[in-house]
């Protein structure tokens, strides 16, 4: 397995590669961003998989600074799992035009991809910019492995929609494939940011995942009073101490709020335990 920091090191490692898998990620892997390993493996003849911490895409008030990173047994992991290429580059090599001052981050003079309507809802909504920053950032990185297709996990249903967005808008000519959640079994979802949560916010985490299963229970019986259903799982969940900061019920195939034609949903939550923000979602046909 090669660790290549720079583009134009990636740029000649890669060059006779045909078949390229591409899995983007924030390191401090764990068993989903392994899974994607896995299901790129199965459709490539060459893994390539990037670390980078994407400062774009944090808030001013967000964990930027925080944000886990342990880059040696995250390559320990890919290697175990046969990864061929992991790409670590710098601010600066994704960033040419970046200045960093105290404040943080400027965006002086970056180009910013602006993703469709959709990037302002649900956690763009509260994360305004995240989603321009993911969009960036993850069509600089095809632009540098130019891989035949990319591996983006479901748990962030609405980055991987506004990815397909993407590829679709401008034309990449890249298959998007979805790894299914992984998850605890309590069915916490896997995330790196779990790490900042105790060990009894961890047990009580996994209250999110039981509130999408109650919803998902109760449509399942024809009961399709989305608005009641969402606003009982915010009350349930808000008693016990989480911050609420949506649960909805939307079309899997829009994002739009779910109507009583729509066959394929999702429901989706996102709150905050303590300072830790949590996502989660699940799909249902009916
Ligand atoms: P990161 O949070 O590191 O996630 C990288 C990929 O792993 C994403 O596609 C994410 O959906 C997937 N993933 C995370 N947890 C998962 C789980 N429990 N099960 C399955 N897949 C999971 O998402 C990002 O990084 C960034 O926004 C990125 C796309 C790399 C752009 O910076």
């Amino acid at each position: 397995m090669q660790i290549i920091s720079l583009s134009n090191a990636l740029c000649a490692a890669l060059k006779k590669q045909t078949n390229i898998g591409f899995v983007p990620t924030m390191g401090n892997l764990h068993a989903g961003h392994i899974h994607l390993v896995n299901l790129a493996k199965q459709h490539s003849d060459c893994v390539v998989v990037s670390i980078f911490v994407n400062p774009l895409q944090f808030g001013a008030n967000e964990d930027l600074t925080n944000y886990p990173r342990s880059l040696e047994a995250d390559c320990e992991k890919l290697k175990a799992a046969g990864c061929d290429i992991v790409f670590t580059p710098a601010v600066a090599e994704i960033y040419p035009q970046f200045t960093q001052n105290n404040a943080g981050m400027s965006l002086n003079q970056t180009i910013l991809i602006q993703p469709s309507a959709i990037a302002n809802d649900l956690c763009g909504a509260s994360r305004p910019g995240h989603f321009a920053g993911v969009a960036t950032v993850v069509a600089k990185l095809f632009n540098m492995v130019q891989p035949k297709s990319a591996f983006f996990g479901k748990k962030d249903f609405q980055q991987l929609f506004i990815i397909r967005e993407l590829v679709k808008q401008l034309n990449y000519r890249i298959q998007i494939m979805a790894g299914e959640t992984v998850r605890e079994a309590s069915g916490l979802a896997l995330s790196s940011r779990n790490d900042y949560l105790s060990v009894a916010q961890k047990q009580q985490a996994a209250e999110l995942n039981q509130a999408l299963q109650t919803i998902a229970a109760e449509i399942k019986v024809q009961n399709t009073e989305f608005i009641m259903l969402e606003n009982s799982a915010k009350a349930q969940l808000n008693a016990t101490g989480w911050q609420v900061d949506y649960v909805t019920v939307r079309s899997a195939l829009s994002l739009l709020p779910a109507s009583q034609a729509d066959k394929h949903l999702v429901i989706l939550a996102a709150a905050k335990m303590g300072n830790t923000r949590l996502i989660d979602n699940i799909e249902l046909s009916r």
